[in-house]
Formats: C-alpha cells, sequence, structure tokens
C-alpha cells in the first residue's frame, strides 16, 4: 500500500514533468504559450506553477512516461490514461489542453486540470477519483498559500485555476481555490488545518458564483470561522477584475468584504424596488431563507430590526412571516 502510493506520487509528479516539457520546450506547445501570454500568464508563473500543456495527441503521455519505466496498470490507476474501448491499449486522457498540476499541502502532485484552449466543452477535465485524488478534499493552490494564510490567519478562497493563479500574481498570496465544486466540510477541516480565522468568499459574481457562496457558508460557519462574502463587481470572476482593475481595486473590493447577512440584504435592495408594497414583500421573502440559515436568534432579531427600518415597515410583520418560514421547514 505504502509503495503503491509512493508510485502514484511518483506517475503524477512525471506526468507534471512532461506537460511542463510540451508547454516551455516543444513547437505544438506554442499554441498554448500563446494562449496563457493572452491572459497575462509570464514564464515566471508558469514555472512557480509548473504549468503545462498535454498534446493534441492520442499517446505521448503514454510513450513517454512507459519509456521512464511506468507501468500501464499504473497510468491508469493515477487516472493519467483511458482504455481503448475495443481492443486493448491505453490512451492519453488529457489532450489538446493547458496542464494546471495539482498540489496537496505538502506540495505534492496529486491530479490535473486541463483547459482547452478555444471554448469547446467541457472547459475543464480534472483527474478522475484515485486513491490521491479527490476534489472535495483539496483546495487547489493551498501549498503555495499555505505560509502567507499561517502568516495572516486569513484566506481567501475562489472558484477557479486562474483566480488562484492570478491573484498570486497581483502579490495575494492568501487565496486557493475550491476548484467549483461546493465548499466541502473537507475543504473546511484544512482550512482548520492552517489555523485560519477569517475565511473569505470570491466566488464568480454569476448566479451559480452566488448560489454556491450561499452553500459554503453554511458549511464553514459551523467552524466558527469568521466568514465575509467579497463581492466582485459587474460579473466578472477574480482573475478578470485583476487585470481588468489591478491590485488596489481588488484590494478596496477585499476590504469591503461584508457579513453574508449584510451581503444578501444589499443584494436584495439594490436588485428590488421596495418602494412599492410589492417591493417589501418580495424582499421580506428573499431575505427569509437568508435569516434561516443564522441560526442565533439574538443576530436574527437585530437583522430583522434593521431590515424593517429600511423597508420602512413594522418588526412584527416580518417576525411573524419569519416565523412562518422556519415552520415550513
Ligand atoms: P468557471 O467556469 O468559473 O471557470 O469555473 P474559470 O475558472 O473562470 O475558467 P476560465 O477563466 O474561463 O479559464 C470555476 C472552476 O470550476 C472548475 C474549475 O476548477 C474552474 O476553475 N470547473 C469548471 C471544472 O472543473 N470543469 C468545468 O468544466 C468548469
Ligand atoms: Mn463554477
Ligand atoms: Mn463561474
Ligand atoms: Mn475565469
Ligand atoms: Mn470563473
Amino acid at each position: 500500500r505504502e509503495r503503491e502510493l509512493a508510485s502514484l506520487y511518483l506517475a503524477n509528479e512525471y506526468a507534471s514533468e512532461f506537460f511542463h516539457a510540451c508547454l516551455t520546450k516543444t513547437n505544438m506547445g506554442r499554441v498554448a504559450r500563446e494562449y496563457l501570454a493572452s491572459r497575462g500568464i509570464s514564464d515566471d508563473i508558469i514555472r512557480n506553477f509548473k504549468l503545462g500543456f498535454a498534446p493534441p495527441a492520442w499517446d505521448k503521455l503514454v510513450q513517454a512516461l512507459t519509456r521512464r519505466g511506468l507501468s500501464e496498470e499504473l497510468l491508469l490507476k493515477a487516472g493519467l490514461v483511458l482504455t481503448r474501448p475495443r481492443g486493448d491499449g491505453i490512451y492519453d486522457r488529457f489532450r489538446n489542453r493547458v496542464m494546471f498540476p495539482i498540489r496537496d499541502a505538502r506540495g505534492r502532485v496529486v491530479g490535473f486540470g486541463g483547459r482547452v484552449l478555444d471554448d469547446s466543452s467541457p472547459k475543464y477535465l480534472n483527474s478522475p477519483d484515485t486513491l490521491l485524488f479527490n476534489k472535495r478534499h483539496l483546495l487547489y493552490g493551498l501549498d503555495a498559500a499555505i505560509r502567507s494564510i499561517k502568516e495572516s490567519g486569513q484566506v481567501i478562497v475562489v472558484e477557479g485555476y486562474m483566480d488562484v493563479i492570478t491573484a498570486h500574481r497581483f502579490g495575494f498570496t492568501n487565496v486557493v481555490a475550491s476548484l467549483g465544486t461546493a465548499f466541502t466540510p473537507e475543504q473546511a477541516g484544512l482550512l482548520e488545518r492552517c489555523s485560519v480565522s477569517q475565511v473569505l468568499f470570491a466566488y464568480d459574481s454569476d448566479a451559480a458564483g452566488q448560489s454556491a457562496t450561499f452553500r459554503a457558508l453554511a458549511t464553514v460557519r459551523e467552524r466558527g470561522f469568521n466568514v465575509k462574502v467579497v463581492s466582485i463587481p459587474e460579473g466578472k470572476d477574480p482573475d478578470e477584475f485583476l487585470r481588468r482593475h489591478g491590485p488596489e481595486a481588488f484590494a478596496r473590493v477585499v476590504a469591503q468584504a461584508m457579513p453574508f447577512v449584510d451581503y444578501q440584504l444589499q443584494q436584495a435592495l439594490e436588485s428590488i424596488d421596495y418602494s412599492t408594497l410589492e417591493g417589501k414583500v418580495a424582499v421580506v421573502s428573499k431575505i427569509l431563507p437568508v435569516l434561516a440559515s443564522v441560526g442565533n436568534a439574538v443576530e436574527v432579531n437585530g437583522h430583522i430590526a434593521r431590515l424593517a427600518q429600511k423597508l420602512n415597515i413594522d418588526e412584527s410583520a416580518i417576525r411573524t412571516e419569519y416565523a412562518k418560514y422556519i415552520h415550513q421547514y
């Protein structure tokens, strides 16, 4: 078992070396180099994150790694290859993609994410679950961020690979990505082990990002972290925002991070015209599930009082609706 794990680490390490060499040293890698350059990724970053390129062929990785003495069986177990549907033999899982090695907290490569160079789909292909790799147990960039997280006690959680890389590039070194999954209890556990006190979520400002934020909050709150939400303006993600507006603007947005309920309330008040009675009703029904997630009655009361004032309605009316809502669930 120990030896099996060791050989899986080795296979992933060799694969990352192969992809990296394809990106940096071959003609084939040129399209990928140009793609990364167009997204502001320098050679330094390519080296630091050991980005790579999976060539547009069926068995380049198979050839390279079997030549280094790795068995087909091992490559299969590492999730790097697939078996041919008929006949025997194996072929590369990742083809014609920019490769992001995913490391554990100790910096060992345990899997990969691979991005297409155009807008075909799936946009990102990830390693399948293996003995080493399970997205739910990993945070992309944690190995690079761990020192900064421990020193500051603060972590910024983003959705994606590029968000992490661009954030680090601009000096925000306490940034990790939950890899597009709903933030899991296991990921919260990883942060706990870094003695984090404050967790900021800076997910994409689209609807998917917002609902992922909502779900993440419940997971993280249970742990007693101080949690805040960074709201990235203009339907962007941190990568796009940083590249367009620069690090000072991002730092300002981070400094304006809000406790979750305040954030939801602001969203509701911004999107709904609450001068009308219908508007007031709509705001209240939008906020009820948020309040229900708070879990502390004193806090709920405070929010209800503020909301009543803001909407210029009676507190007891909101309280009645809240009681009805809670009762349903
Ligand atoms: P996004 O769709 O927000 O992609 O997914 P992105 O990170 O902004 O990608 P770019 O900027 O277009 O390159 C966020 C994260 O969700 C995971 C990836 O980890 C991605 O970074 N994801 C997304 C997948 O695993 N597979 C997908 O097909 C899409
Ligand atoms: Mn997503
Ligand atoms: Mn998204
Ligand atoms: Mn993006
Ligand atoms: Mn995104």
